[in-house]
């Protein structure tokens, strides 16, 4: 189980600077680090990834800057270890599939939609050694990117959830989830993962702190048969929710 000093997960800029000097240059005269620099926050994660997880994680210049605390917390919800799972959307990073495999054991399977997030996806899992096997999708969700007949104890995702594109943090496909608050990718989700589930299988999904939104979902997914929990955690400033929805 990584931990860093106390127990808290987390990395004092003077050591991420240890790993990667470059950071140096975004210091200020206090030793504080500019988070709003991209470069910076990328070196960081970067240094949080290696010194906490033992992760080499190469991010895409302009893919969302995943940040590996706030996943390792989300997966930490609702995996136990060795558990057979699937990832929707990993990302150029594929930092939550790379953990469910070398860090909980877990005998992965992770699709990806954008052509240069799923090249980056593969080369991070390959330069980490992890056992994950990825799918490319064609559009589709589960249905038609996932062989008929699969069956896994979790899905879970980090879905795109803005209802419309957001002004450069994130790329469209990131980013926007569609529907009234954002819900719709989540909620189709939901609904063809019922056909891949073992059962008493569960959905996970990392949320932001958007009430509507979770309402949506939640409401949904209740309708389809699903027990929900919404389990809200902090991670850094933001408190994010991983909404668990079991058979
Ligand atoms: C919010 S990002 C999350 C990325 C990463 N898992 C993380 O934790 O940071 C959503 C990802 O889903 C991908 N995506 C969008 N539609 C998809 C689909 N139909 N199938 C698979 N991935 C998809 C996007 O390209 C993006 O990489």
């Amino acid at each position: 189980m990584p931990t860093w000093r106390d127990g808290k997960l987390g990395l004092p800029v003077r050591d991420a600077v240890k790993l990667f000097p470059e950071l140096e240059k975004y210091l200020d005269e206090r030793g504080r680090l500019d988070f709003s620099n991209r470069e910076a926050r990328i070196l960081y994660n970067r240094a949080i990834a290696r010194a906490v997880f033992g992760l080499d994680i190469e991010y895409h210049p302009w893919g969302l800057v995943t940040t590996p605390v706030s996943r390792y917390l989300f997966l930490k919800t609702f995996l136990r270890g060795g558990e057979r799972v699937l990832e929707i959307g990993t990302g150029h990073t594929a930092m939550m599939a790379i953990m469910a495999a070398k860090l909980f054991s877990c005998d992965v399977a992770a699709t990806e939609l954008d052509e240069e997030f799923f090249a980056y996806a593969r080369r991070n899992i390959e330069r980490n050694r992890a056992r994950v096997r990825m799918l490319k999708s064609n559009g589709g969700i589960i249905r038609g990117v996932v062989p008929e007949g699969e069956r896994f104890d979790v899905i879970f995702s980090a879905p795109p959830y803005y209802e419309a594109p957001t002004k450069g943090v994130l790329t469209e496909r990131e980013g926007v989830g569609g529907g009234k608050y954002g819900e719709k990718f989540s909620v189709r989700l939901i609904e063809e993962a019922l056909d891949y589930l073992k059962p008493g299988g569960k959905v996970a999904l990392f949320l932001p702190d958007k009430e509507p939104l979770i309402g949506a979902i939640a409401e949904r997914g209740r309708k389809l048969g699903y027990s929900v929990r919404d389990v809200r955690f902090k991670a850094g400033t933001r408190w994010r929710h991983s909404l668990i929805l079991k058979l």
